[in-house]
């Protein structure tokens, strides 16, 4: 059984991902690439050459024009890499307080991102890499073999900079660390683009008060074990999780609501399945997969990451999280992995809750998926659930319904990429004409 070869770490500011990403690497003879670095390089460019930092797109234009090289440390001054930018070795620079103050805003960019996330990728798929960073698990390297996530809590973090910057003969007032941590924190964690949470299949380890000794010691265990135990120990706390909160969904709804399930007996018992229903209200994921006669894979929107108790339930639930404008590669990667494994994912084809309770214009994504991986699609049709605070408010059971369709075949894919186009647009209707022919009228919205 082998190791794991890719290692994302990711975690908040001064969580100890550097410095455990540095020595991990080192102990497994393993390339460690800092991608702070990386914005932090772009950063100091910017600031070099006097371009604006609100610039957006003069940011941008640098960070896909700049050559950033990272290398083994080349001088012996307590460096952990080399850092070059446009063949200038800037490794000092880019730790400057400047580059500390407005490094967050340019990291916040999405074209940025993209550039830098473009060769943080070309290096992952090398392998034996530790890559440290914000987004590395979720974004960069979502099929890392072994995903960390460092945390500790703010005042920890405050202290350990504080000390760092005094022990390098600055002056530092603690407070006003701490003030800039949380300023930090707030921006990382709240930006659009990839903001800063933990995989779904991290590995969570709070380091308030771990020496570096310490977490350095957990995460080499990880390291050190086969790849599918890492992989099947989380998987194993993932599916107790699923199997308690299905326990727990059903007899909720069957407490609180009148709800009515039909079409079991239409669900394939085997093989890979795309699950689609309309979309009304928060409660409707939960209950396709609480009453779906198979366990499944979800796909929900990254805004919900960001709500308290939910996004911690996506996390232990371990749903894939999909930007709401970006379906993009790093998605459709990992729900063909889920359906090349056999395995049944749910969707909302319509990509968010409709405004109206009627169906709205589908995207393409479930037809496209389904196209590509052979796999046939469950149409699933749901009325009530936008309607069920309001009866709870006036303490009545809301009725539901919540209808399982024959499944639909896709046709084999056509040979011209034009034909193809014409395949997914006719399935996608397709989808949303079986879905509306299970709804009253008034649901039907577009499809009427
Ligand atoms: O880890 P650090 O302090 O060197 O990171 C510098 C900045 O870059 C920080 O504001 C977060 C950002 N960053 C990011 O957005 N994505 C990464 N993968 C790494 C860093």
């Amino acid at each position: 059984m082998s190791k794991p070869s890719t290692i994302a770490i990711d975690g908040t500011v001064a969580s100890g991902k550097s410095t455990i990403g540095a020595l991990l690497a080192e102990r497994l003879g393993y390339t460690y690439l800092d991608t702070g670095a990386m914005y932090r390089a772009v950063t100091w460019v910017a600031l070099e050459q006097g371009i604006n930092i609100a610039d957006e797109e003069a940011i941008t234009a640098l960070a896909e024009s700049v050559v950033i090289n990272i290398s083994r440390p080349t001088v012996d001054d307590g460096r952990q890499y080399t850092v070059y930018a446009d063949g200038e070795d800037v490794t000092w620079e880019i730790r400057r307080p400047e580059v500390d103050a407005n490094v967050s805003p340019v990291s916040a960019y999405p074209g940025v991102r993209r550039a830098l996330t473009e060769q943080q990728r070309r290096m992952g798929r090398r392998g034996r890499i530790v890559m440290v960073g914000r987004d590395i698990g979720t974004v960069v390297l979502p099929e890392a073999d072994l995903k960390i996530y460092l945390d500790a809590t703010v005042e920890e973090r405050a202290h350990r900079r504080h000390r760092e910057i005094l022990d390098r003969g600055e002056e530092a007032d603690y407070e006003q660390v701490l003030a800039s941590m949380r300023r930090r924190d707030r921006i990382d964690s709240q930006r659009e683009a990839a903001p800063l949470r933990p995989a779904g299949d991290a590995v969570i380890i709070d380091t308030t008060g771990l020496s570096i000794a310490e977490v350095l010691a957990k995460v080499e265990e990880l390291a050190q074990s086969p790849k599918s135990k890492v992989q099947s120990s989380n998987g194993r706390g993932r599916a107790v999780f699923r199997r308690l909160a299905r326990s727990l969904l059903r007899l909720l709804f069957r407490l609180l609501t009148r709800l009515e399930v039909r079409g079991s007996e239409n669900v394939p018992a085997g093989g890979p399945l795309l699950v689609a229903f309309n979309h009304l209200a928060h409660l409707d994921a939960p209950l396709v997969l609480a009453f779906l006669p198979r366990p499944a894979e979800g796909i929900a929107l990254d805004d919900l990451y960001r709500v308290p108790i939910t996004g911690q339930l996506l996390r232990l639930y371990g749903a894939i999280p999909v930007h709401r404008d970006q379906f993009d590669r790093q998605v459709i990667r990992r729900a063909q992995q889920v359906l090349a494994e056999g395995k049944v994912l749910a969707l909302a084809p319509e990509a968010r809750m409709s405004l109206s309770g009627a169906l709205e214009r589908a995207r393409q994504g479930v037809a496209y998926l389904s196209l590509r991986s052979n796999a046939p699609i469950l149409p699933v049709a749901l009325t009530g659930t936008e309607k069920v605070y309001a009866d709870w408010k006036r303490l009545r059971r809301p009725r539901l319904t919540l209808t399982f369709g024959q499944p639909i075949t896709p046709p084999p894919p056509a040979s011209t990429s034009q034909a193809r186009r014409q395949q997914v647009a006719d399935l996608t209707a397709e989808i949303m004409r079986r879905i509306a022919d299970m709804l009253p009228p008034e649901y039907r919205g577009a499809y009427s």
